[in-house]
C-alpha cells in the first residue's frame, strides 16, 4: 500500500459523519465496498432520514426498490451480461445528457474519468478495460445493499428537482451511519431487465440506481476526490 493510500485508508475506517458539514465533505462516490453487510434497519433509518426531504407542495415523488442477497446477485448477473452481450438493445427512457456535451462540462467529465481510469491502471483506449470497469456498475460495485429509484410517469421536470434532494439526503445520512453511497444512471439503460427481476411497473420511469456499504478503504478506485471550481466561479454576488 503506498503512503497516500495508507492515510486516505485510515481516514476512511470507520468514520462516521458527525455534523453536516462533516457529511457533506466525506460524501464522495465509492466504487468498491466491503462485504460487511448492512442491517435492514439501518437502511430503513437513512431512508426515513431522507424522506424529510423537500418537494413542491410535499408530492415526495420518490418510490425505490431496496435489494440484497440472492435477488440482487441474480439481477446483478442478468444486468452483468446485457452490457457485454446485448448493450445495443436497451436505451434509458430518460435523456440525461445531450449527444455532444458543450464546454465546459466535457472537459470536467473527461476529467474524472482519466482520473478513475488512472487510479485503476486503464490506459486510455482500453476499450475493455474501461467497458470491464463500467460493468462493476451492475454488480453495485460490491455492495451489500443497491438501491433503484423510479418516479411515477404521470410527473413532470419539475418533481427530479425534488428527486434530487431526495437522493442527496440520502448520500448524506448514510454518512451518519459510517456507510458510503455511489450514486448511478447507469442502470436506467436496462429498466426493462429491472422491471422483469423487481416487478417494477409500466406506469414508474426508472432514475437511477446507488450503491450503500461500507467503503473499502484501500481501493485504489475509492481514493479519487473529484475537483470543484471556486465559489467565484458559479456564484454571481449582486449588492452583497
Ligand atoms: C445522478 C448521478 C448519476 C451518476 N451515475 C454514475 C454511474 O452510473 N456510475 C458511476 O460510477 N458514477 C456515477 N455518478 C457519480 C459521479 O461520477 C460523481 O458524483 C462525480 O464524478 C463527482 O464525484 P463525487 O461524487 O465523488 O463527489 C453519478 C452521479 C450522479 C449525481
Amino acid at each position: 500500500m503506498t503512503r497516500s493510500i495508507a492515510v486516505a485508508a485510515q481516514q476512511l475506517e470507520e468514520d462516521i459523519a458527525g455534523t453536516p458539514r462533516e457529511a457533506i465533505e466525506t460524501r464522495r462516490s465509492m466504487r468498491r465496498f466491503l462485504p460487511r453487510p448492512v442491517p435492514r434497519e439501518t437502511v430503513e433509518r437513512v431512508l426515513e432520514v431522507a424522506s424529510r426531504a423537500p418537494s413542491g407542495v410535499n408530492i415526495q415523488p420518490w418510490r425505490v426498490y431496496v435489494l440484497g442477497g440472492e435477488r440482487k446477485s441474480r439481477l446483478s448477473e442478468a444486468l452483468v451480461d446485457a452490457h457485454f452481450n446485448r448493450a445495443d438493445e436497451h436505451q434509458p427512457e430518460l435523456k440525461r445528457s445531450p449527444d455532444r456535451l458543450p464546454e465546459p462540462f466535457k472537459s470536467r467529465q473527461r476529467q474524472i474519468a482519466w482520473e478513475l481510469f488512472g487510479l485503476l491502471g486503464i490506459q486510455k483506449g482500453d476499450r475493455e478495460g474501461t467497458k470491464a470497469q463500467h460493468a462493476r456498475n451492475f454488480l453495485f460495485f460490491d455492495a451489500p445493499i443497491g438501491m433503484i429509484f423510479t418516479i411515477a410517469r404521470a410527473l413532470e421536470r419539475g418533481s427530479w428537482l425534488d428527486y434530487g434532494m431526495f437522493l442527496q439526503n440520502i448520500m448524506i445520512a448514510a454518512r451518519g451511519e459510517g456507510l458510503h453511497t455511489c450514486p448511478q444512471a447507469a442502470f436506467a439503460k436496462y429498466h426493462a431487465i429491472l422491471r422483469e427481476h423487481i416487478g417494477i411497473p409500466e406506469d414508474e420511469v426508472v432514475l437511477c440506481g446507488m450503491s450503500l456499504g461500507y467503503a473499502d478503504p484501500e481501493a485504489p478506485e475509492n481514493q479519487l476526490v473529484t475537483p470543484r471550481e471556486p465559489v467565484s466561479a458559479f456564484a454571481t454576488f449582486v449588492d452583497v
